[in-house]
């Protein structure tokens, strides 16, 4: 093989260089052992501010109650506790979160997306269908029926959902690899917007009539 004249091998590098860079779309890697957020400071910045790491004490990187169900009865039949920065203020810069999800038998856990994180998710008890839809090739349905101790991944940013198709509740323990991951439930943020998305945007999008998509929209308001 021809070896490459130098300025081609700078390129080369300088190119895949620029392409870690811009694939780092994750949470950045920490600078230090940890930064347990300050959450007094009303200094705002890209994650939270660090309290001096000589105040942190075990407190700051523990929770519990992951034990106890959350509360199904609700129109979709499902409750997720999740375990973020908010409640583990040392989890602040370390990528991380954790979530219990509990099912009602035929509950789902509607479609959304995590807008900052990859999620794993391990079935505790009961039994699940769950799936991902690709954004390339366009809009294909990933899914597959978990059972106990299945462990399954929804890729970041792509539309995902839950469903207990078994006979008793359902529990899962989800990991995300962000400190705070963010959901976007889709029908919520589409007829549940405020104020409203103008409803012939949607009626057009859904190929609905007005008359129901106002109905949807009222639906979602509360
Ligand atoms: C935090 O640590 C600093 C230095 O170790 C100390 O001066 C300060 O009083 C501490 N603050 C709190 C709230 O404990
Ligand atoms: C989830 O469960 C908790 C604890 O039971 C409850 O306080 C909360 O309102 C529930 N959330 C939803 C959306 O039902």
């Amino acid at each position: 093989m021809a070896s490459l004249p130098g300025s081609k091998v700078l390129l080369i590098g300088l190119l895949s260089a620029m392409t870690c860079f811009v694939a780092l779309a994750i949470d950045n890697n920490p600078l230090q052992d940890f930064c347990v957020a300050d959450p007094n400071s009303q200094v705002l910045v890209n994650g939270l501010v660090c309290k001096n790491p000589n105040n942190a004490t075990a407190e700051d990187f523990f929770t519990s109650g992951l034990n106890e169900a959350g509360d199904t009865s609700n129109a979709v039949g499902s409750n997720v506790t999740l375990v973020n920065v908010v409640r583990i203020p040392g989890l602040n810069t370390l990528s991380l979160s954790i979530a219990r999800i509990d099912y009602a038998p035929r509950g789902i856990n509607p479609p959304h997306t995590h807008p900052r994180a990859t999620e794993i998710l391990t079935v505790i008890k009961g039994q699940l269908r769950v799936g991902f839809v690709t954004s390339n090739p366009e809009n294909r349905l990933i899914a597959k029926d978990l059972h106990e101790g299945d462990v399954y991944v929804f890729p970041e940013g792509l539309i995902h959902f839950q469903q207990n198709n078994g006979e008793g509740n359902a529990v899962a323990i989800a990991a995300l690899n962000s400190q705070n991951p963010g959901v976007i439930t889709i029908a919520n943020a589409v007829f549940g917007s405020d104020p409203d998305i103008p409803s012939d945007i949607l009626a057009k999008a859904f190929m609905l009539n007005e008359e129901k998509v106002k109905e949807l929209q009222a639906r979602f308001d509360n």
